[in-house]
């Protein structure tokens, strides 16, 4: 049973002065969803992702993302409802669309690398022998710069009810080179355009009311941080999407910042967190 609680003096509960702390708010209003998430990797999730999650670098040295699938499970279950078309326009290893359809979702997915592609619908299959929510799993090749016409002619529909993705972040991490690939860019501010381009395409396929969360850490290049959470809301922003919410994601593996005891005389900390960008398409 829920107690009254005056908003005015949110330190007092019926009438006696208590501490808000994480148990008189579950006491009170149940299970909340906090801003700061610390989520391990389950076992059973990362199986159904990939038989190569346990890898980070493939045998030519190229980049398989690490998202971790209890990050996107929270977020699939907070941001989108059962029956949702979930779009991911980096695909990569296929985290989202698989964490999507084994959540009732419709998960829809792309990536430029037919490599990549290929290794999703390979791990569609073999979860197909045991589980039928598989079928709810498709994925397409294409350059997300055209993401509108892709999901028209590969998915045959207008709008999705929800995306989320982890944007490559610049060329911080190696992927395989394809015609359209942006992590190529060399020019940070020429990649930041064409990552524009994406995010307004994904502002004409999004319903009204309906959310994206983009998941992206910050980073340095040459003892520079480079911003690109905040330049991922500019652009958001920009595209015309509202500001929804902001969660910090504890990470396990702070490799992008660099490590050891140059950060330390260069007066950095050692990042060990990501952010979950949510948007609402106005
Ligand atoms: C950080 S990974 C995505 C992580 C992914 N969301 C996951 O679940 O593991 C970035 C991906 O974006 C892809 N990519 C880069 N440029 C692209 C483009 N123009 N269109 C589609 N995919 C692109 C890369 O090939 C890479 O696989």
């Amino acid at each position: 049973m829920s107690k009254k609680i005056n908003f005015v003096n949110r330190s007092v509960m019926d009438g006696k002065k208590i501490i808000l702390s994480h148990e008189t708010i579950k006491d009170s209003f149940g299970e909340m969803v906090y801003s700061v998430w610390n989520l391990t990797k389950s076992k059973n999730l990362m199986g159904l992702v990939n038989d190569k999650s346990e890898n980070r670098y493939t045998e030519e040295g190229d980049t398989l993302s690490e998202l971790n699938p209890d990050t996107v499970k929270r977020c699939i279950e907070i941001w989108s409802d059962k029956g949702d078309l979930v779009l991911d326009p980096f695909l990569n290893r296929g985290t989202t669309p698989i964490m999507s359809a084994y959540l009732g979702r419709i998960g829809l997915g792309n990536d430029v690398v037919q490599e990549y592609v290929d290794e999703v619908l390979q791990q569609k299959e073999r979860l197909l022998e045991k589980n039928s929510w598989a079928k709810n799993i498709h994925i397409s090749c294409g350059d997300a710069r055209k993401i509108d016409k892709i999901i028209k002619e590969e998915f045959v529909i207008d709008k999705v009810e929800y995306v989320i993705s982890s944007p490559p972040f610049w060329n911080v991490e190696k992927y395989v080179s394809a015609e359209g690939q942006i992590s190529d860019i060399s020019d940070y501010n020429e990649f930041l355009r064409d990552y524009e381009v994406i995010v307004k395409k994904l502002y004409d396929i999004i319903k009204p009311d309906k959310f994206a969360t983009f998941i992206v850490n910050d980073f340095r290049r040459n003892g520079k941080y480079i911003w690109f959470s905040g330049d991922t809301i500019k652009i958001f922003l920009k595209c015309g999407f509202e500001l929804h919410d902001i969660v910090i994601n504890v990470v396990r593996t702070p490799h992008i910042s660099g490590i050891g005891d140059a950060i330390m005389k260069r007066k950095q900390t050692l990042k060990y967190h990501e952010y979950v960008l949510t948007f609402k398409r106005t």
